[in-house]
């Protein structure tokens, strides 16, 4: 199993006023080379489902496994090594840094692996032109369109090779004939091996064709058959 997730439940600023049960005794499998899609309303806890798998954050109690690797249990300098080796995360809002190019962008995670520039530049040019926007890395990411931001941040998610690749509302920011675009990236990383996890409220990537399995999500809880398929 890549992932696979037992009773997770989080909380947020428990015991205070302002505290938030985000998720219920969540149970989940997912098979290497699944794509799933977790679905719902907004504030039901989809965010807070993809940060737990990335390492970003931790459960409050249940256990996670993702790859192999018990994540409740690892010191945060292994969670980091996770971050980086596991897991491409495409955020919701790119997070890109505007006044870097595009090629300093993606190259990033990178830096603190000490691969040598020429061979930094060589992977992510790879990957840029794989994209279609090779011809843009020179260009600071402030002055590209949203639809090329959001080729940069899947290029930056992949410049790792990680086996898996979390997508958090990948379309919230996209219009049609881009979210379709998208979805078709989506593709090819599944024909190259990859497990993909999206979080996102768009009917167009709950219904598309290239998602194995749809997970409907309410009010912090994992709806509908959760076996794996
Ligand atoms: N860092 C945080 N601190 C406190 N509450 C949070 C935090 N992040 C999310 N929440 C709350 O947890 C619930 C689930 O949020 P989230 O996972 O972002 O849902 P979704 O991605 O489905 O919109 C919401 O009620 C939200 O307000
Ligand atoms: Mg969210």
């Amino acid at each position: 199993m890549m992932i696979e997730l037992n009773n997770v439940e989080k909380w947020y600023n428990r015991g205070t006023v302002n505290e938030v049960h985000a998720l219920h005794r969540i149970n989940l499998a997912i098979e290497p080379n699944q794509v799933v899609c977790v679905h719902g309303p907004s504030g039901s806890g989809k965010s807070t489902l993809l940060a737990i798998l990335a390492g970003i954050i931790g459960p409050t109690s249940g256990s996670a496994v993702v790859n192999g690797r018990k994540l409740a249990r690892l010191p945060d300098r292994f969670l980091t090594i996770h971050r980086r080796d596991t897991v491409g995360f495409i955020f919701q809002r790119f997070q890109l840094i505007p006044e870097l190019s595009i090629l300093d962008n993606v190259t990033l995670p990178l830096l603190p692996l000490g691969v040598k520039p020429a061979e930094r530049n060589r992977r992510a040019m790879v990957l840029l032109d794989l994209l279609s926007i090779g011809h843009r890395a020179r260009f600071p990411a402030a002055e590209i369109s949203g639809g090329e931001q959001q080729r940069v941040a899947i290029a930056r998610a992949m410049i790792n090779d990680p086996p898996i690749i979390i997508a958090d509302e990948p379309t919230a920011h996209l219009d049609r004939a881009l979210s379709l675009e998208f979805l078709s990236i989506i593709e090819e990383f599944k024909r190259g091996g990859k497990t993909i996890v999206m979080a996102s409220h768009d009917p167009l990537v709950a219904d598309s064709a290239v998602v194995d399995r749809c997970l409907p999500m309410r009010d912090g809880r994992l709806e509908g058959p959760l076996q794996p398929i």
